[in-house]
């Protein structure tokens, strides 16, 4: 079992390089399935669900090495249709392969999906979009099978705007005969990067980024090598950890464009963040003032995956603030824990109300999914003494080498592993 210890109470200060995003890395290397060949690409963090779509790629046949952040893939001898239910048990980023597979080879067959446990999660609007596509479904003894000869494009209108079932959809669409549109589309960065990447690949893709998604088939696709753009939520966790920590810290390789209602909410918290290209600038030197309401919407609106770090944040904001969860319903793990370092926050029909105190103490807890897990360590940097966290292995699942990333900034943090 692994912990982290944290010795709150240490400005931030220093430079650091934030590392490509899990969540466009996961779908276009799902998406390599669709073509014969080599692939690189670069900027693909060091992660526990990277390494699972890397084991599952493997397991279907594909050759696949990660050293320095370069993934070089060979998927020239995928035969295999049937995703490994140990394996798909283990993230829900595992249905990604549901598009590609079905779209290359007519068939594939999966399990019931893993994954962090906020919420049902459903993956209906994967499967419809998928019949509208022409795959036909077959659930026998917990298993679901696609089965298509040729999928055909088609209108497909999502009654939610679902990242993941957006991005099965083109994965799906790139090879299917005719033009798709996907209407109502999530419209998160990472799309519009899983776009450029199948359009380097050959597809014919637009609109990414806006709510229709228009999708004409191509009949076979290239490899490429490919650079992953910065992980937007792991940019967001320090510039929130500075609000929380205070202090003074440069980040390097980010896309600030991508944080635009975060940047926007800090500010008139009174963080002060200053950009140029690619760089972030933030410091904080006082208490943040409260926020009257904060709400979780899709993108461009206030990422549910900064919702938990932001609730830190005002924990010790002068004032009330609200935050409003409305993408997860059992995204509020990480309040009974905060509370237990002195936070004063009431929950009631998925709305936090957070009455900011002067000071959070530390205490042990227990990260219980990604986000809460980072959140608490936003925790105990900014409390008064030491902070121990349990199940740093969610952690591990978005953040590479998170107590890394914060001792280059100066944190007084460190992961211990016990044999339990
Ligand atoms: C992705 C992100 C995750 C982020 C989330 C919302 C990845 C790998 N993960 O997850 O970090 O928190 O977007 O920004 O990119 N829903 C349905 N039916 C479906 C699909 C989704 O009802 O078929 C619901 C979900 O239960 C949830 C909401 O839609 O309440 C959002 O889910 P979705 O946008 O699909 O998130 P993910 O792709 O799972």
């Amino acid at each position: 079992m692994e912990t982290f210890t944290i010795e709150g109470g240490r400005p931030l200060s220093g430079t650091l390089r934030i590392h490509g995003a899990k969540n466009a890395a996961l779908p276009i290397l799902a998406a390599t399935v669709l073509a014969e060949g080599q692939f690189h690409i670069y900027d693909v963090p060091h992660l526990k669900d990277i390494d699972v779509m890397l084991q599952i790629l493997t397991a279907l046949g594909a050759k696949a090495s990660h050293v320095d952040g370069c993934v070089s893939l060979d998927t020239t001898s995928i035969s295999v249709t049937h995703v490994p239910d140990d394996l798909m048990g283990l993230m829900r980023s595992s249905i990604f392969l549901m598009g590609p597979l079905l779209s290359r080879f007519g068939e594939v067959t999966i399990s019931r999906p893993g994954g962090c446990v906020i919420g049902e999660r459903r993956i209906d609007l994967h499967l419809s979009g998928l019949t509208a596509l022409g795959a036909k479904i077959e659930e026998v003894d917990g298993y679901t099978t696609f089965r298509t000869k040729q999928l055909r494009g088609n209108n497909i209108f999502l009654s939610f705007p679902s990242v993941g079932a957006t991005e099965n959809l083109m994965m799906a669409a790139v090879l299917a005969k005719g033009t798709t549109r996907i209407c109502n589309a999530a419209r998160e960065p990472e799309i519009v990067d899983l776009q450029s990447f199948l359009n380097a690949m050959g597809a014919r893709v637009r609109g990414a980024g806006s709510d229709t998604i228009e999708i004409v088939g191509v009949p076979r696709l290239r490899t490429v090598s490919y650079r992953i753009i910065p992980d937007r939520i792991v940019t967001g966790t320090h510039v929130l950890a500075v609000g929380v920590a205070q202090g003074h810290i440069q980040l390097t390789n980010t896309m600030p464009e991508h944080l635009t209602a975060l940047i926007e909410i800090a500010r008139n918290c009174g963080v002060e963040i200053k950009t140029y290209h690619d760089i972030m600038e933030i410091k904080s030197t006082t208490r943040p003032r409260a926020i009257d309401r904060i709400i979780t919407q899709p993108f461009p609106g206030f990422p549910t995956d900064l919702q938990a770090q932001m609730m830190v944040f005002l924990a010790q904001a002068r004032g009330i603030s609200m935050i409003k969860e409305t993408i997860f319903e059992g995204r509020f793990k990480h309040v009974n824990e905060l509370t237990r370092m002195g936070a004063s926050i009431f929950v009631d029909l998925g709305t936090a109300f957070i009455r900011g105190v002067n000071k959070l103490y530390g205490a042990a807890v227990e990260a219980t999914d990604l986000r809460a897990g980072a959140a608490l360590v936003l925790a105990g940097l900014g409390a008064e003494g030491v902070t121990t966290i349990e199940q740093v292995h969610h952690i591990d699942r978005g953040y590479e080498r998170l107590e890394w990333q914060l001792q280059q900034l100066g944190a007084d943090i460190q992961r211990t592993t016990s044999i339990s």
